[in-house]
C-alpha cells in the first residue's frame, strides 16, 4: 500500500513507442524510473516530484499512482482487501468517481461488477472513466491479470496532451504529446532553428516552442491531484513558482510554422497565441515546393506531419508530393536534419531521403512511423524532378 508520500509508486502511462522518452525526460526532473513496460514507465516519486512530472511531462499521456495489489479470485476478497487500501487520501466525499477496470486471464472477469463492488465500498455510483474525467471526477485504474489486482488513482485528470490552448475543431491534428516525442526523438533541444512544412493547427512548432522557452506544458491546465483531499497547495505553489521563474522570455531561434492553407494558419496563429508563443513562431503561407529555410539560419531541424497515406501505395498525388518533400529538402535544407511522421513507410521511401526508423506509435488509432535523417543532403537515391 502506497502510505508514504515521500514515496509513491507511480506509472506514466504514454502512447506505444515513447517511453524512452518519458522515461529521459522523468530522470531529467531527478525522478528514478524503473521498469519501462509497452505503453509506460513506473517510477517512485515524492509529492513534489509527482505535481512536477505532471507539469512537466511532455510525452505521458497519465500519471497513476498505485494504491495498492493483491492477489483475489472471489468480490468478497476484492472488497475486503480494498477496503484496507488508503482511499481516504484520495477520494473526498462530494468526487463523482470513475473506473477503468480490465481483466485477463481472472476469475473476477466481469469488469463491470468490479467497478460496482468498488464503487459501493466508497459509496459512490460508478461512472464510466470518461464521465468521471468530464465531470472533474476521480478515475480509478484497476488491472487484473492472473487473479493479481493492482488499483491505481489517476493524478492527471484530463490527459496530459490536453495542454489548454488547442481549439477544438482542428483538422486531423497531431497529439501534442506525439509533437513533444518527435523533438525529443529529433534530439531538437530548442537551441536550433526548426522548420515545419505541413505545420496544419501548429502542433509542432508550438511544442516546439514551449519547449525552447522552457515553458511547463501543463501550466494552463489543471490535474486531478489538485483535488485529492491529501493535496499540498504548498507544494504545488512552490512547483509552480519553480516553473515561472524556470522559462525563458523567447525562443532565440527561428521557428517556422508554414502551411499552403490560410485556414490552418489562422488555427496555428489562435493555437499559439493562447499557448503564448505567439512571438516566437514565424507563421508563413506556403506551399511545400516554395519553402527555404529562414534568411541567414544555420542549419536545425526540417520535420513535419505531413498528410498521410494510409494504403501501401499512397497513391500518386501523394508520392509525387514525397518527392517534393524530399527535393526541397535535398536541394535548400542541406546540412539540416530530417523528420517526418508518417503512416506509411513507402511514402518515407519515395522522398529519396536517407531515412532511418526513430520509434513506432500510433496517433489516433493509426500506426505511425517517425522516420528521421541527420542530413537531408544524404539521400538515398537522387532526388527525381
Ligand atoms: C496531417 S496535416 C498536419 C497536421 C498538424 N501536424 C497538426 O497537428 O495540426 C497536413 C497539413 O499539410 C497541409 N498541406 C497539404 N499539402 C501541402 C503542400 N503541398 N504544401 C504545404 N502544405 C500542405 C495541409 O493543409 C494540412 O494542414
Amino acid at each position: 500500500m502506497t502510505r508514504s508520500r515521500g514515496n509513491l509508486r507511480s506509472y506514466a502511462i504514454c502512447a506505444p513507442g515513447l517511453e524512452r522518452f518519458v522515461a529521459s525526460e522523468l530522470a531529467a526532473l531527478g525522478i528514478a524510473t524503473g521498469r519501462i513496460d509497452r505503453g509506460g514507465v513506473t517510477f517512485r516519486a515524492t509529492t513534489r516530484q509527482l505535481y512536477a512530472a505532471n507539469l512537466w511531462s511532455r510525452v505521458s499521456g497519465r500519471i497513476l499512482v498505485r494504491l495498492g495489489a493483491f492477489t483475489a479470485r472471489t468480490f468478497a476478497s476484492l472488497e475486503r482487501q480494498a477496503e484496507e487500501l488508503n482511499w481516504p487520501d484520495y477520494v473526498g466525499g462530494a468526487d463523482p468517481v470513475g473506473f477503468r477496470v480490465t481483466a485477463r486471464k481472472s476469475a473476477l472477469y466481469h469488469t463491470g461488477a468490479v467497478a460496482e463492488r468498488l464503487a459501493q465500498l466508497l459509496g459512490k455510483q460508478p461512472l464510466r472513466a470518461s464521465e468521471a474525467i468530464r465531470n472533474r471526477g476521480l478515475l480509478v485504474v484497476v488491472r487484473i491479470d492472473h487473479d493479481r489486482v493492482t488499483i491505481s488513482i489517476d493524478s492527471s485528470g484530463a490527459p496530459l496532451h490536453q495542454r489548454g490552448w488547442r481549439l477544438d475543431g482542428a483538422k486531423a491534428p497531431m497529439r501534442e504529446t506525439l509533437a513533444a516525442a518527435i523533438l525529443a526523438a529529433a534530439g531538437w533541444d530548442g537551441t536550433r532553428p526548426l522548420v515545419d512544412p505541413f505545420c496544419g493547427s501548429g502542433t509542432l512548432p508550438i511544442e516546439a516552442a514551449l519547449l525552447a522557452r522552457n515553458l511547463a506544458p501543463g501550466a494552463n491546465r489543471e490535474f486531478a491531484f489538485t483535488r485529492w483531499p491529501s493535496f499540498e497547495p504548498g507544494t504545488w505553489a512552490s512547483v509552480r513558482e519553480e516553473a515561472r521563474l524556470a522559462a525563458r522570455a523567447k525562443a532565440g531561434i527561428p521557428i517556422v510554422a508554414a502551411d499552403r492553407d490560410m485556414d490552418a494558419l489562422d488555427a496555428t496563429i489562435t493555437n499559439a497565441a493562447r499557448a503564448g508563443v505567439s512571438t516566437d513562431l514565424e507563421v508563413r503561407q506556403s506551399q511545400v515546393s516554395e519553402l527555404s529555410p529562414p534568411t541567414g539560419s544555420s542549419p536545425g531541424l526540417f520535420a513535419s506531419n505531413p498528410p498521410y497515406g494510409r494504403r501501401l501505395s499512397g497513391g500518386t498525388d501523394l508520392r509525387r508530393l514525397y518527392r517534393a518533400i524530399g527535393r526541397v529538402a535535398h536541394d535548400r535544407f542541406p546540412g539540416w536534419s530530417v523528420g517526418l511522421l508518417v503512416a506509411n513507410r513507402a511514402l518515407g521511401q519515395a522522398t529519396g531521403l536517407n531515412l532511418d526508423v526513430a520509434f513506432r506509435s500510433v496517433n489516433g488509432g493509426v500506426p505511425v512511423w517517425f522516420l528521421q535523417s541527420t542530413d537531408a543532403s544524404r539521400v538515398a537515391v537522387p532526388p527525381s524532378r
